[in-house]
């Protein structure tokens, strides 16, 4: 193994605040990092950097841990690009558009899913995405959505089977049939290829006993609960979210107090996804409020066809900190840490001795120009489990 020491970081955020200014983000200025292996060994000031095999002068720039999207729905064909243009005319967003990438999916060959997965891999990989979680959803099927999950799996270990997305076409008149059916065959064929179940908890979709069966059929399989909760308007999603320790309630745009005290209350992290309100014009989720109750928030792209077609985490973070009234600190925290709590995941989203090795370097002196300067390509290099990959 050979050691690597990034020297001349103008400000290091290690999401640590036992190091650095004691803030959230830990930050450090002046500051190296050691990278050793795949793993992080030694961070502080760049002027005591112990000696390594190999240095790499970040020139005055800012490192921060990788981002972890911890919500996306990458494994699909076709697109929406006509759904999106009416509904820049005026149409609302609704759940049923799924419908439309549910078909090209199942048309597709393995080799087509596969060939999407990848590019918006390193679409998002060049972005500074580390770690990504992504989803089933457009199958609908047992061989469907098996399939999407073994495609999946073969590029992450975050994979969620999320069979209840919407009512399959072929149930449109026997809905308790595709509970069961998600609940019993389908679960037992995508098991084993998952960590995680979801549910699209939503008017449209499914209500809140329908989630809690399929989800309590998921926990029983040995599968962990997140949720899609709260999206298009008010309902059970988030509570029922916190009542079976689910790792997260998504979207969570649509909250009454008692759903924010739920959140604070549990160890369920409320991911917001400001992707999906900017593409469905849609409002803000209040990170302020959320924040301002204690609850833990994290921040993802929820990439998919439909709702939200973008890889870019740094565009989620300038959303958050313009329109969601969170600061540059908190929107990177979200971002980086926030997504690893939504993981349940303690190796990743810091960059302390132990962590695995994945950063990414800006072309700017500091994290804040991830929201100071919108829609500019600011990674200049990153860094997964200690190789560098951009
Ligand atoms: O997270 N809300 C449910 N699922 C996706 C949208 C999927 C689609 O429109 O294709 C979301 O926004
Ligand atoms: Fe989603």
């Amino acid at each position: 193994m050979s050691s690597t020491a990034i020297t001349n970081i103008a400000t290091l955020v290690t999401n640590d605040p036992s190091l650095g200014d004691t803030s959230p983000l830990g930050k450090v200025r002046d500051a190296a990092v050691v990278i050793d292996g795949d793993r992080i060994v030694w961070t502080g000031e760049s002027s005591k950097a112990p000696a390594t095999d190999n240095r790499v002068d970040a020139g005055g720039r800012a490192v921060l841990p990788g981002f972890v999207d911890s919500h996306s729905h990458l494994v699909f064909a076709g697109d929406r690009t006509e759904e999106f243009n009416a509904r820049m005319s005026g149409r609302p967003y609704s759940a049923g558009g799924i419908r439309t990438t549910v078909a090209a999916t199942r048309a597709a060959t393995d080799g087509e899913l596969e060939a999407n997965l990848t590019r918006f891999l390193a679409e998002a990989l060049r972005q500074g995405t580390t770690t990504f979680e992504t989803k089933s959803g457009y199958g609908l099927t047992v061989q469907d959505e098996a399939r999407a999950l073994r495609v999946a799996a073969a590029h992450t270990d975050e994979v969620t089977y999320l069979g209840a997305h919407i009512v399959a076409p072929e149930y449109a008149e026997d809905p308790a049939g595709y509970v069961a059916l998600v609940t019993g065959e389908m679960l037992d064929a995508c098991a084993p290829h998952a960590r995680w179940i979801d549910v699209f908890c939503e008017k449209g979709a499914f209500d809140g006993d329908q989630a809690r069966a399929i989800l309590t059929a998921g926990k029983a399989k040995g599968l962990h609960p997140r949720v899609h909760a709260n999206q298009l308007s008010y309902g059970p999603g988030v509570q029922l979210a916190v009542e079976l320790d689910a790792a997260s309630a998504d979207h969570c745009t649509h909250l009454t107090d008692a759903d924010v005290d739920a959140l604070a209350q549990g160890s369920t992290v409320a991911t917001l996804l400001p992707g999906a309100e900017f593409s469905t014009r849609a409002e803000w989720p209040d990170a302020r409020r959320l924040l301002d109750a204690g609850v833990t928030v994290a921040l993802s792209t929820d990439c998919n066809p439909g709702s939200s077609f973008t890889s870019s985490v740094p565009f989620c973070v300038a959303l958050a900190v313009r329109d969601m009234g969170m600061t540059p600190d908190e929107a990177v925290w979200s971002a980086t840490a926030g997504g690893a709590a939504a993981l349940r995941r303690t190796d990743i989203g810091r960059l302390t001795p132990g962590a695995r090795a994945d950063l990414t370097l800006l072309d700017a002196p500091s994290h804040v120009h991830l929201a100071y300067r919108p829609g500019v390509p600011l990674v200049s290099g990153v860094w997964r489990s200690g190789v560098r990959v951009v």
